[in-house]
């Protein structure tokens, strides 16, 4: 069976047609600021409640407002998916799969524009980064999901003239509840398309801190063709008050999470006591932290190893759970490494996402610029720490915080093993002869598991490095930035205190959303 082909990245030079069709639409979207309500069983339902979305590069611009859901909403979207799931489980697989191709064509065609604007504005991610995300990712995320649903489909037991046996995939008996991060529209989308493709309901939140761009893609599916009930979108400015109603369901059947550590640490325990009332176990499938690192070996290309840092560290403001964060450098390349990513780091231009031409935006938000500054605060009076790179951050405008290397003397410096989700990128020099004690220090400083990269141009040395590191990421790159996995190309997951490493963008995921029936027939 054949793989569709990715959706390919379009550039938005100056005088292309992408760019000058993307600054209309960012001009609409200023002009028209939207209402986003709770949409469950296909009708917009107003709380009553008002929150504020804001341009995090230029605060002082709203987008809209969005309406909470609470536990009566939670409750009628759970409802909702239930009375859902009979048709739409029942439904012919090719027809239920049209829905999502047609879905894929919309986003390639009238609501490209619609949504790459909506992210750049709400998530404030610069045109380039909003096309590898909510053009063409997630386009890739419909077309590949459905690809491997086929691939799932056709895989069947052994059968003879005297009996026929056949595996159904059939959805999870109950509900599956969708929890999206602000940093991905296409994550936030594949959280609850994933699970519907293969004939589950789902109740829907996504971030509170990305509402805006949420309610693009729940006109997308609307558009599409995607009946009322099978995806409920349940925006909370306070997610326990659908939390609450969502975990004592007796009919969840599924968590579709990506998200912090911690956030993911509370629903298993909210799940693990609330076991006994659920018809059946629930399957948890979660993206959590990272603290991801690259390490350089003496062989490594040292221009290739910088550009792998600026990108890999500093691209969408660093607020990537695959962001390089800590780099293990050897001494001997120290002093060049270090003068380039100064020199190229403090050439990074940014600001404003919608003047298309600055390199990075601003961070989420309040919270967020105030937990980063945390981090530098503490690394700018704790002994040390030595900035290599960095301009001081500002919230006046916008929530900016520029990007920043900070060299470690102790390699257990929290900068090093915490996760800072912000531009900030942690550097220690190890001694060249060193080899195995940094690599042990690479493997064990951190809990978590989730994308790594290593650098290193001897063939016997990579496969050194690789067997050495092979439980310390679920996504391992060899001479490239460990962020930007592809649909199709690189399934994406880790394990450890990563999550649970079911791979978005593989039939792994998939299977994850199916209850296989075994149906032996006698003749
Ligand atoms: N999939 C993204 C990446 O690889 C992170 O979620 O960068």
């Amino acid at each position: 069976m054949t793989l569709p082909p990715n959706q390919p990245v379009r550039s938005f030079a100056p005088g292309s047609p992408e760019r000058a069709s993307l600054i209309a639409e960012l001009a609409r979207q200023r002009a028209n600021p939207r209402r986003v309500l709770p949409v469950i069983n296909g009708k917009k339902v107003d709380t009553g409640t008002s929150t504020d979305m804001r341009e995090p590069h230029a605060h002082a611009n709203s987008l809209g407002t969005y309406a909470s859901a609470g536990a009566p909403e939670a409750q009628a979207a759970i409802t909702a998916a239930i009375d859902a799931r009979h048709d739409w489980s029942r439904m012919d697989t090719a027809a239920r799969r049209a829905v999502f191709l047609r879905a894929a064509e919309l986003l390639a065609g009238p609501f490209n524009d619609r949504l790459l604007a909506a992210t750049m504005l709400a998530q404030s991610k610069t045109a380039f980064q909003s096309e590898i995300d909510a053009s063409c990712e997630l386009i890739d995320f419909l077309r590949f999901n459905v690809a491997f649903a086929e691939q799932i489909e056709a895989m069947q037991p052994l059968s003879s003239p005297a009996e026929r046996n056949r595996l159904e995939h059939r959805p999870l008996d109950g509900f599956v509840f969708a929890a999206a991060p602000f940093n991905f529209t296409a994550i936030a989308g594949n959280l609850a398309i994933a699970p519907a493709l293969m004939g589950n309901t789902v109740v829907w939140k996504p971030s509170e801190r990305a509402v805006y761009s949420a309610a693009f893609l729940m006109d997308l599916f609307e558009a599409a063709g995607l009946p009322p009930g099978v995806i409920n979108m349940l925006p909370a400015e306070t997610p326990a008050a659908i939390g609450d109603t969502v975990f004592s369901s007796p009919h969840l059947a599924g968590v579709h999470f990506t998200g912090s550590t911690a956030a993911f640490d509370r629903i298993w325990q909210t799940v693990g006591s609330n076991v006994s009332r659920y018809r059946s176990y629930p399957r948890l499938v979660g993206e959590t932290g990272g603290k991801d690192f690259v390490f350089a070996h003496v062989s490594a290309d040292v221009d290739a190893l910088v550009t792998a840092l600026v990108r890999g560290a500093f691209d969408y403001q660093g607020q990537k759970c695959s962001a390089a964060s800590r780099a293990y450098i050897p001494l001997s390349l120290w002093k060049p490494v270090t003068e380039r990513l100064a020199e190229i780091v403090s050439s990074l231009t940014m600001g404003n996402v919608s003047d298309l031409t600055n390199f990075m935006g601003a961070v989420i938000d309040q919270r967020a610029y105030t937990q980063i500054s945390a981090f530098l605060d503490h690394a700018a009076s704790a002994p040390g720490h030595r900035k290599i790179a960095g301009a001081a951050p500002s919230d006046e405008t916008g929530w900016f915080i520029p990007p920043t290397v900070i060299a470690c003397t102790d390699p257990k410096s929290r900068i090093m093993t915490e996760e800072i989700f912000g531009p900030v990128l942690g550097l220690y020099a190890y001694p060249d002869g060193k080899l195995a004690e940094t690599l042990a220090l690479v493997d064990q400083s951190t809990p978590y598991a989730l994308t790594g990269a290593i650098f290193a141009q001897d063939q016997a040395v990579i496969n050194q490095l690789s067997l050495a590191l092979r439980d310390s990421a679920g996504n391992f790159y060899i001479n490239d930035k460990p962020t930007g996995a592809v649909v199709g190309r690189q399934p994406f997951g880790g394990g450890r205190r990563s999550g649970t490493n079911d791979k978005a963008g593989s039939p792994f995921n998939l299977l994850r959303w199916s209850s296989p029936r075994t149906v032996k027939e006698t003749f």
